[in-house]
């Protein structure tokens, strides 16, 4: 089983059996000056929190609810880029502690066999145009069964024990994410985002794919063709011109 092999990241640990969620709880901590790694991780949420104001569906016991205090150094162009970094420490985690050959959907969904199995939620503080802090939340369906979910849910989601058929050590997940984002933060830190980019790049499930995406200005349809400089999801769209998409939600095409 993985060790925790960090300087930082998971050395403060709180373990909660019950919380509204996670990322309250790191938010309460980073104010009240919580070190960077920091880490909240609880056995059941009861408000667990989804990207764009969704709910998170968080069962006691068979799941990974984790929130980390970031404090990263960079502008408030970071934190697109964290978003994604997140998204490679955990699917190389996932990868490493399961077998599950996990991928990524833009910007930081993890799924298997189009199905998904993790979601990260970054969640900026700003204050005189800088990054005060960030809570990093990561969800990971570890062991969850069908049971588990909402009927409506049941189609779309899957989970590390059921990809694998084998109980995942939960620990040792969270040790793994831990020591995969610590590298990876401390790569950023020196080499900047490249790096991260061509990363993200190879553990993708969205490249080459016809995708929707869904935002504030409606839907577009296209085909996903890179990763950009900032983060942002480059599409070809049907006429041929190149967009870039720096939020919203992206549904892949079967096939
Ligand atoms: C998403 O895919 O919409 C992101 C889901 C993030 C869920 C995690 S679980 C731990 C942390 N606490 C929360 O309330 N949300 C994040």
């Amino acid at each position: 089983a993985a060790e925790l092999r960090t300087e930082r990241f998971g050395r403060n640990l709180t373990v909660l059996a019950k919380t509204d969620s996670t990322q309250t709880e790191a938010e309460t901590l980073a104010r009240a000056g919580a070190p960077e790694g920091t880490l909240v991780v609880a056995e059941e949420q009861t408000s667990g929190r989804g990207r764009q104001g969704r709910a998170w569906h968080s069962p006691p016991g068979r799941g990974v609810w984790m929130s980390t205090v970031l404090r990263p150094e960079g502008p408030l162009t970071a934190v697109p880029q964290l978003t994604l970094l997140a998204a490679v420490a955990v699917c190389r985690a996932i990868r490493a502690a399961s077998g599950v050959e996990a991928g990524i959907k833009w910007p930081n969904d993890l799924l298997a066999g189009g199905r998904k199995l993790c979601g990260i939620l970054l969640e900026a503080v700003v204050e005189d145009g800088g990054i005060r802090h960030c809570i990093m939340g990561i969800g990971i369906d570890a062991n969850l069964e069908e049971s588990d979910y909402p009927e409506e849910l049941r189609d779309r989601v899957t989970s590390l024990r059921r990809e694998s058929g084998t109980e995942v050590d939960r620990s040792a997940l969270i040790a793994a994410v831990m020591n995969e984002f610590e590298t990876l933060y401390a790569l950023y830190a020196e080499s900047g985002f490249e790096p991260i980019r061509l990363l993200w790049e190879s553990l993708s499930v969205t490249l080459g794919r016809e995708i929707v995406v869904r935002d504030v200005r409606g839907e577009r349809r296209g085909r996903a063709e890179g990763l950009g400089a900032q983060g942002e999801l480059l599409m070809r769209a049907e006429d041929g011109s190149l967009a870039a998409v720096y939020s919203g939600d992206v549904e892949l095409y079967p096939g």
